[in-house]
Parts: C-alpha cells; structure tokens; sequence
C-alpha cells in the first residue's frame, strides 16, 4: 500500500485551463492572465487542487500558442511578466499549485533558433532542428507525415534541404538527439520552477526522438477512409523511439533538482507502450496522461475491460492517471451525452489515480457547432470535413447569463454555446442538483475520503451495463455502481449507505442486499465494515 498520501499530485485533482477561452479581462475576447486570477475563487469552490495551463508564451498563435517563439517569455495577448508572478502567487494564496505546459519537441519557425538555424547550411544552429538532403528525384527524406495535413517535410529553398515538422509547417520540430537542445530545454525547465512553478505537462512526449536511420513508416493496413490523412502509415519510425524514453528521464532529473514537482507526459499510445513513459524504475513522468477514456466505446464491458488492462499494465508502484477531456478531443457531454456526463464525473473521480478535467466540462458544456466561416483551428483549416477540428471545445468559459456569459465585454474569439444563459456556472452553483453540484460534491469526497485517493480497485460483477467496483484502503470501503445505459438495472451489494448519487437525490438511503439503479444513474456506497 502507498503511503505517499502527502504528494499533491497524487491526492489531488487537476484542471485544465484552455487561457484564450477562460476569461478575459481587457475586452479583446481572449482570455488572459488576470481573468484566470479574477477565477481562483471559483476554482476554489470547485476543490481542485492544480490547475494546467495550456501555452501562455510569446507565439505567432498558428497553433494557438503550442508554436512558441520565446520559451521564458508571456505573450502580451495573456499579459506581462508581472501578471504571471501575480497569478502564481494568487493561486499559491489559495493552495492551488500551477503547472505550465512545456511544449519541447517543436518551435515556432519565428523562433530565433528557427531564424538561426535555417539561414545557412553551416550556421552553429543548423542541428538544432532536423534538416536532411532530398532524395535523389528531389523528393522528401522519408514518408512521414504531419498530424496537420501533408509531408512532414518542408522543403527550403535558400539551403537546398527538408525541415521535419511533425504538426505545422510553421512548427519545425527540434532535434533531441543533440545534447545542446536539451540543455537549453532543461534550462528553460529551471527557469519556471524558479519562478515558482510547479511541473509540467510534455506537450507530444512521445514525439521527441525520430529514427537515427530515418526509415519510412509502413502502410496502416487498417486505415480507412474518413480517418486523418497521417493514419494512412504507422508512425512506427517518426515517434515513440526506444530512446524517448533516455530524455524524459534527463526532464524527470531536472524536475527533481526541485521539490515536489510534477512530470506529466502527453502521451497518445495503446497502453503497454503508455506505461513505458513512467521509465525504467520510474525514472520517467510521474504521470503519462491516460487518455483511455477519450476513446472508449461508452458501455460499461468496454470500460470494465480497458480499466482492467490499465491497472495490470502499471509497472509497480507506478501512479495511474485519467483524463475525460481536454483541448484536442471533443467534449465529453457531446461524446456521451448530458445524462451519461453525470455518470462519467463519478467514473473519473472515484477511480484510482490522479483526475485531470477540463475546465468547463463541471458546468456540462457541449461541443459547440462552428460554421465554416468561424473556423480558427489550423487542424481543422488543413484536413476539413471529417470532424477533427477542435475550436468546438475550446469556446469561452460559461461563467453566467450575462452578454457572452460574462467571459468578455468584447467580441469572443470563438461563439458561445447559444445554451449559456441557462447553462452557467452561476446558475448551476445555486442549483444543488446540477452537475456542477455534483463535481463538487465528488471533489470534496475524494479529499475526505482516503479510499478514493489510495484505496486499491476491485471490480464488482454486475448484469447488464452497469460498471461497479470497490475502493478499499485501511478498512474503509466503498461501492461505486454506474449505470451506463438508461434503463433501470439493480445488482447485488452488501449493506452500506448511499453516500452520494449522481441525481443528488438519495443521501442516507440504506441499501442491503440489492441495489436498484434508475437510468443513467451512478452511485456511491459506503459499506459497512465486514
Ligand atoms: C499537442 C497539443 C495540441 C497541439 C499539438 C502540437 O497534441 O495538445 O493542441 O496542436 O500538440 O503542438
């Protein structure tokens, strides 16, 4: 059993913060520094313990701040200097620690190393990205693909060479395997954790080192049509290379020069090769983000099984992790739908290991239809009609029903869910059965309730589609029963309390024997002790 029940990254719940759409506080429509400080009290409220800020640096913005062009610096569309060293202060005034996104494994082309390095073939710079001859008929390197459309290569012509870029054209990505990029990287590490931060979360981790041969990728032989385009091949050569794994260990070490901070890795892999991102003897992130649910088809024998092959896949003493949204997939309310949300915030809050929500997914918010004219995402802008643009989860925070529900008194960079007058955190807050109401309630019983943080889990058959299990730790335990489906479903418990349901209706209801669920209803017993 763990007995690590101080680290806060452990016990804690992390919430994503997407800074253009949080709020704004100087009328441009985008969201900024001091609009996040304006909101700590509501975060407080909501009893999460951190909160991770998707890119705040100086950025060209063609991928909306994951193309940075000055890694220490704050792009004044989110503020200065001074109003981040307010932010952290506040948010530290308030127990809430801060983690940054750190997005190393490409630039901005308008990054001066970029400049530098694509001025000429011989600039001191040159290595610092990956630049390769043509092929001999003039053609690219290999045939890797960008996420983004496309070649990954861009062809320049001043030097007669390819640039590989994994996203954008404007998003050259940097070469790892020289020692100088890691340097610097590790230092612009130091250099926020001395301004106070708290970890960070690896944008693309499992992209950092390409093949030393760069050999092309094989045909997926099970792509199909409607899919993005880079599926076509498995990107077998051109990401999750053993030695990744070399380098995040390098980050893990400079995180550790510091006291408790946090290594998080986004990491979009099946999961036995996921859990290789914790590192050889944990050595890697403390947290390879587990993405698992953003996927899964939503009934309760998919769920049951990929939980199962999560929690056996967990190298020892390794701390799991889930994720139900973020600013890259669509909302989870969308996915599942508005009852079936309620149901999936007790499944991410009472499993084991860390939760990470997005922020607006406690008020419900909905993937937000955007006309074609609207249209923001580079994604979605370079590979169109196949649903894979991301500006419908990312519109601005739903705070009230005021005029663009009080995110801004400008125009939003992004359209508002035309439901925010009813569907707002200030409504919601005063409704004691709303689901914001219900992320509270989960979020303070998992502070109060040990078993929900270090508990072991036990799954509970059940018939139909319900998904049950127990957390149990030091005597203490719990039932969670979620009905997935909606229909009625009842299984079988032993005797305890019904602590909370995801109605907000049945507290201190005594259950023994059977357990009857209505439709998309989850609820958490307290059983007695045997
Ligand atoms: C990550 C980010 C995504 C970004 C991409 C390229 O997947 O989450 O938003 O576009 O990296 O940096």
């Amino acid at each position: 059993m763990t007995t690590a029940a101080t680290v806060w990254w452990q016990a804690g719940t992390i919430y994503q913060i997407y800074p253009r759409s949080f709020q704004d506080s100087n009328g441009d429509g985008i969201g900024d520094l001091a609009g996040i400080v304006g909101r700590l009290p509501y975060l407080r409220q909501l009893g999460v313990d951190a909160i991770w800020l998707s890119p705040i640096f100086p950025s060209p913005m063609a991928d909306f701040g994951y193309d940075i062009s000055d890694y220490i610096g704050i792009d004044p569309i989110f503020g200065t200097s001074a109003d981040f060293d307010a932010l952290v202060a506040a948010a530290h005034g308030h127990g809430l620690k801060i983690i940054l996104d750190l997005v190393p494994n490409h630039t901005s082309d308008q990054h001066p190393w970029f400049i530098e390095s694509r001025s000429s073939s011989d600039n001191p710079k040159r290595d610092w990205y990956i630049w390769r001859d043509p092929k001999p008929d003039g053609s690219a390197p290999t045939n890797w693909m960008s996420e983004f459309g496309g070649s990954a290569w861009q062809y320049d012509e001043a030097t007669g060479q390819y640039y590989y870029h994994a996203f954008l054209d404007k998003q050259p990505d940097l070469n790892w395997r020289n020692p100088a990029v890691r340097d610097a990287i590790h230092e612009v590490m130091r250099f926020w954790m001395r301004r106070g931060v708290d970890g960070f979360r690896v944008d693309v981790i499992w992209h950092l080192i390409k093949d030393e041969e760069f050999r092309d990728n094989p045909t997926n032989p099970n792509f199909t049509a409607g899919r993005p385009p880079h599926e076509a091949f498995l990107a077998l050569y051109s990401t999750d290379r053993p030695e990744t794994l070399d380098v995040v260990s390098e980050m893990r070490r400079v995180v550790d020069e510091f006291d408790d901070r946090v290594l998080i890795g986004e990491v979009y892999l099946p999961v036995d090769r996921l859990v290789a991102y914790y590192g050889k003897d944990l050595s890697g992130a403390h947290l390879p983000f587990n993405f698992a649910l953003l996927s899964a088809p939503w009934n309760a024998f998919s769920i049951r099984e990929l939980i199962a092959r999560y929690e056996a896949a967990l190298p020892l003493g390794a701390w799991p992790n889930w994720v139900l949204g973020n600013h890259d997939r669509p909302r989870v309310a969308s996915r599942v739908g508005t009852a079936q949300a309620r149901v999936a915030a007790m499944l991410l809050l009472t499993l084991r290991g860390t939760p990470t929500l997005y922020y607006g997914d406690e008020i419900g918010m909905k993937q937000v239809p955007i006309a074609p004219d609207q249209v923001q995402d580079p994604l979605e802008k370079n590979v169109p009609g196949i649903g894979v643009g991301r500006d419908g989860c990312r519109t601005p925070m739903q705070w009230g029903g005021t005029e663009h529900a009080g995110f801004t008194t400008g125009e939003p960079w992004l359209p508002l869910d035309t439901d925010y007058l009813h569907q707002n955190a200030a409504a919601l807050a005063t409704d004691p059965h709303s689901i914001l109401s219900l992320y509270v309630k989960l979020i303070d019983l998992r502070k109060r309730m040990p078993e929900l943080v270090f508990g072991g889990y036990e799954p509970v058959d059940a018939a139909g589609d319900v998904l049950a299990y127990r957390r149990v730790y030091d005597g203490q335990m719990v039932l969670i029963a979620l009905n997935l489906s909606g229909e009625p479903a009842s299984l079988h418990v032993e005797a305890g309390e019904i602590l909370l349901a995801t109605g907000l209706d049945r507290y201190g209801e005594n259950v023994s024997g059977q357990l009857d669920l209505r439709g998309n209803e989850g609820v958490l017993v307290k059983l007695r002790p045997q």
